[in-house]
């Protein structure tokens, strides 16, 4: 009954993908599970903030309390990324699927997928940026991260660039994911427990303007609740079946 349902789900979501014009995919930790990076809130407690103190590793006074534990912890992290292969999620999400991305995920799988200008709402761990934004901002390399170190500008700490708890989302993305959630055919949310705001109003934005919603998810989520759509399955296999077949 189960798999009878999925495929009723799937072949109405395939026929909405198929006819849009506009499509956005709005990910989170899920779509990156399959490449062994682990989500943050699991079912199975093996989270990532089940396992570790998100004030400690992920706000800006956890930095300043102890900068080196928390760059000890996100080298770990970088060095899991550059190891990381794009799997067949991020894939389908790649140029050829007509997708406009907006991502939760600080990783580079999708641009390595192929995937164009994505926008990463909470900010990118390929990057380090000075703590005190005096605007300095440069790449890092993944699998050789280095440690604490001084913004060479100005002499204060470099930190991940990427957006911790407590902190503001870039106006400039946030504006242009509204935008595009107010504007596009048919919304496609992926892998997110959608409790992490405000990315995970989006969905609301999409909801309120009666842009059709599909949640693709390995387990039922509130967000899902409310979607016109929800796909229970892996990114890995739901998206490529989803958003293959062009219109
Ligand atoms: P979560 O870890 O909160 O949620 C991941 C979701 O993906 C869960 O609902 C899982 O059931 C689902 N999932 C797991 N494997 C999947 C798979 N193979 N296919 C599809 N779904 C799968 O991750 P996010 O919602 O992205 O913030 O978390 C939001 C934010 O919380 C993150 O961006 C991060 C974190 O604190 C910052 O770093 C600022």
């Amino acid at each position: 009954m189960a798999a009878l349902c999925l495929i009723r789900e799937l072949t109405e979501a395939r026929e909405i993908v198929r006819t849009a014009r506009a499509i956005v995919a709005f990910s989170g930790a899920g779509l990156s599970a399959e490449s062994g990076i682990s989500t943050f809130r699991d079912a199975g407690g093996q989270g990532i903030w089940d396992r570790y103190d998100p004030q400690k590793l992920a706000s800006a006074q956890g930095f300043r309390s102890d900068p080196a534990l928390v760059l000890d912890w996100y080298r770990e992290r970088r060095m899991r990324i550059a190891a990381a292969v794009p799997n067949a999620g991020h894939v389908a999400l790649s140029p050829a699927s007509r997708v406009v991305n907006i991502t939760q995920n600080v990783d580079n799988l999708l641009e390595r997928a192929g995937a164009q200008e994505v926008t990463h709402l909470h900010g990118s761990i390929t990057r380090d940026r000075c703590s005190s934004r005096c605007g300095f901002s440069e790449e890092v390399d993944l699998a050789n991260p280095l440690g604490l170190r001084a913004c060479p500008r100005c002499g204060q700490h470099l930190r991940p660039d990427v957006v911790w708890f407590g902190e503001t989302l870039d106006p400039m993305d946030w504006e242009d994911a509204e935008k595009s959630c107010r504007e596009c055919d048919v919304l496609v949310v992926i892998g997110t427990s959608g409790t992490v705001f405000p990315a995970a109003e989006l969905v609301g934005v999409a909801l309120a303007r009666r842009v059709p919603t599909i949640v693709v998810n390995s387990e039922r989520t509130g967000a899902g609740r409310s979607a016109d759509i929800e796909i229970v399955g892996k990114a890995s296999v739901v998206l490529p079946q989803l958003l293959s077949g062009g219109r």
